[in-house]
């Protein structure tokens, strides 16, 4: 019996290589420090992207991506569909939760300076991820179809038209048209069951790829301490610590699925005007709030062209952090670290203002 399990094992060796994969994962360490539970918001992610994939292949067997069907088809989701609302619950939530662990894993990175040298492309590939997992909450938030998701979008989509030259075609893209219709709900369905998973899945390929052959790295308050680091085998024992990681949060997230399931407005009325108290999600709250209370004008410019132009130069200059930011670690100043304090203080202060 014994002689066949290795029989078979070396028939599939051959032909996959499976050997080498294991001998590598059981090679792979992890560093153990004061900050090593940072560790785990990487692969927090992943499960809530797994989680989304799941749910949304189930909820896209109902879904008709058309005017007169998306939001009754959401609505009967709810209620006829065996666990239709549950399924639908967890989607809603899951989203919530992979962008803010995409928020809390840049942070901490960004704190501890991981992106040096040699992981500027995993930054990079992170940034990718961080603007295509907005972009599927954005996208996702109009298909139910109701007043407050077409509102948003309308507001959501008009925000690019104030950058000079290139604006209007942006807005007109993304809508398919001069205005929100149902043409930008095919399109929006497409982007977020098609083009967007698809990116992210080959963007998260690249990027555990680089993961794995680069190591994890030390955060620069312990790299600058010299000594020698305890670690753990990747294989089993720090899988086995992000299961447990796995575990709670999906109690977390269960729970609140079940307590607290998303609601359905009526079906949106192109016509119709915005309704009061109009807000995006949550993770789009500190921008809305900017463009809110900057001024119309400054200097004869229009105010929204120059928060939409800062927002891309912040971006721009956050793609390119490794790179502006590589000196050898002995020589790191603090700043960097102190900006992603500012942008906390700021997106915090920001939110919690277009509450009030
Ligand atoms: C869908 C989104 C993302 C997924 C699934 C993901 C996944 C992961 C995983 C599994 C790790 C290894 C464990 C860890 O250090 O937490 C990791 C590390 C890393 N991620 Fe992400 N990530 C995402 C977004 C981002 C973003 C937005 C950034 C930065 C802008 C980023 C930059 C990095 C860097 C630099 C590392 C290496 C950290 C180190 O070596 O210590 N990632 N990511």
């Amino acid at each position: 019996m014994g002689n066949m399990k290795t029989e078979i094992r070396f028939w599939f060796d051959e032909r996959l290589g499976i050997s080498s994969i294991a001998g590598f994962l059981r090679k792979k360490m992890v560093p153990q420090h004061r900050h090593s539970l940072w560790y785990y918001t990487g692969s927090a992610i992943l499960l809530f992207f797994a989680i989304q994939v799941v749910t949304g292949f189930m909820l896209a067997f109902y879904y008709k991506p058309t005017l007169e069907g998306a939001n009754q088809s959401v609505a009967r989701i709810m209620t006829e569909v065996p666990l239709g609302w549950i399924i639908r619950s967890i989607h809603s939530w899951s989203a919530s939760f992979m962008i803010a662990f995409v928020f809390i894993h840049l942070l901490s990175i960004w704190i501890a300076k991981s992106y040096r040298r040699p992981r500027e492309f995993t930054w990079m590939s992170g940034v990718f991820l961080l603007v295509f997992t907005l972009a599927s909450g954005f996208t996702g938030y109009l298909l139910p179809w109701d007043e407050l998701s077409l509102s948003a979008t309308k507001v959501g989509t008009d925000i690019p038209r104030s950058v000079p030259y290139v604006g209007v075609w942006v807005t007109k893209f993304l809508r398919g048209g001069e205005d929100v219709t149902g043409d930008t709900l095919t399109r929006f369905f497409s982007f977020h069951v098609s083009i967007l998973p698809l990116l992210i899945f080959a963007f998260i390929a690249v990027h555990v790829y680089l993961i794995q052959k680069l190591g994890m790295s030390l955060p620069l308050s312990v790299e600058s301490k010299k000594e020698k680091v305890k670690e753990l085998p990747f294989w089993p024992n720090f899988i086995y610590r992000e299961m447990v990681v796995w575990l709670l949060l999906f109690g977390i997230l269960m729970t609140l699925a079940i307590f607290l399931p998303p609601s359905l407005e009526k079906t949106a009325d192109l016509m119709a005007p915005a309704p009061e108290g109009l807000r995006p999600e949550w993770y789009f709250l500190f921008l809305f709030q900017t463009l809110k209370v900057f001024p119309p004008k400054v200097l004869f410019i229009n105010g929204d062209t120059i928060v939409v132009l800062l927002i891309l130069a912040a971006v721009i200059l956050f793609f390119f952090l490794p790179v502006i930011d590589n000196k050898p670690a002995e020589k790191k100043g603090k700043v960097i670290t102190f900006f992603a304090y500012v942008f906390i203080v700021f997106a915090v202060a920001m939110t919690v203002w277009s509450l009030l």
